[in-house]
């Protein structure tokens, strides 16, 4: 059976420091968090020395260069390393990001802290237990609901409506803004969080969709939208720079709009 632990409720101790390359020239220190449901150990925090001279300029890169010449237990997520699938997101010295897209040179002082994103269950080291936040993505019934019978050939939609969608469709489902809003962290059962919220206002917003007010009406809940007190630490988390803030407030105006 899987063991989850709560990573800032736990206590967190001081773990190992690998020694540094013997070959190396230039190091970049790395302060990592380590959790392995396996053993009965408190979380830690593991130093290791990567070989600046012999991996990439990302963080994701110093990760896979710890992988694969230090701790090949070392555990985490990636996939495209390019930006696109979400998949690497983690918390960069106090950041919501993804590692893939972070460069090295843009993290300030000695040590590069990785953690994993905040708030959420770990299942081992640098990965999240994301189940409640995809069960709450497909809650919002990501897909197309029409009444019309389905067109011969595809559903047209004009140039104008498509660039509605613009800002709403590029969310690749990383988790960095639900993981930094303070509502979801305290009310992630309830609150869909702007991850979500955002994918919701794109089904609402899309001119194809036939589904508007049974979309509206399963947002109005006191919490599953209106958990959202405008803090806005979604909007500056997100690596996409999309502005899930102002894709909840669009839900807002909607749901006020059709009350008058
Ligand atoms: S604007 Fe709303 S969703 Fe975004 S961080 Fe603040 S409370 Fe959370
Ligand atoms: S809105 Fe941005 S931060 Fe949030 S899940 Fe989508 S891409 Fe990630
Ligand atoms: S590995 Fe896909 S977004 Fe980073």
């Amino acid at each position: 059976m899987v063991k989850f632990a709560l990573p800032r409720k736990s206590k967190v101790t001081e773990g190992k420091t690998w020694p540094k390359p013997g070959s190396a020239t230039e190091t970049r220190e790395f302060k990592v968090y380590r959790w392995n449901p396996d053993d009965d150990e408190n979380p830690r925090v593991d130093t290791f020395h990567v070989d600046l001279h012999e991996c990439g300029p990302r963080v994701l890169d110093g990760l896979i260069w710890i992988k694969d010449h230090i701790d090949p237990t070392l555990t985490f997520r990636r996939s495209c390393r390019e930006g696109v699938c979400g998949s690497c997101a983690m918390n960069i010295n106090g950041q919501n990001t993804l590692a893939c897209t972070q460069s090295l040179h843009d993290i300030p002082g000695d040590a590069v802290k990785v953690n994993p994103l905040p708030h959420q269950p770990v299942v081992k080291d640098l990965v999240p237990d994301l189940t409640n936040f995809y069960a709450q993505y497909a809650s919002i019934e990501p897909w197309l609901k029409t009444a019309t019978p389905t067109p011969q050939k595809e559903w047209r939609q004009s140039r104008e409506d498509r660039e509605k969608l613009d800002g709403l469709y590029e969310c690749i489902l990383c988790a960095c803004c639900s993981t930094a809003c303070p509502s979801y962290w305290w009310n992630s059962d309830r609150f869909l969080g702007p991850a979500a919220l955002l994918q919701a206002a794109r089904w609402v917003t899309d001119s194809r969709d036939e589904a508007t007010g049974e979309r509206l009406d399963y947002l109005e809940d006191p919490f599953r939208l209106y958990r959202c007190h405008t803090i806005l630490n979604c909007t500056k988390a997100c690596p996409k720079s999309l502005n899930p803030a102002e894709a909840i407030a669009t839900l807002k105006l909607k749901l006020v709009e059709r009350q008058v």
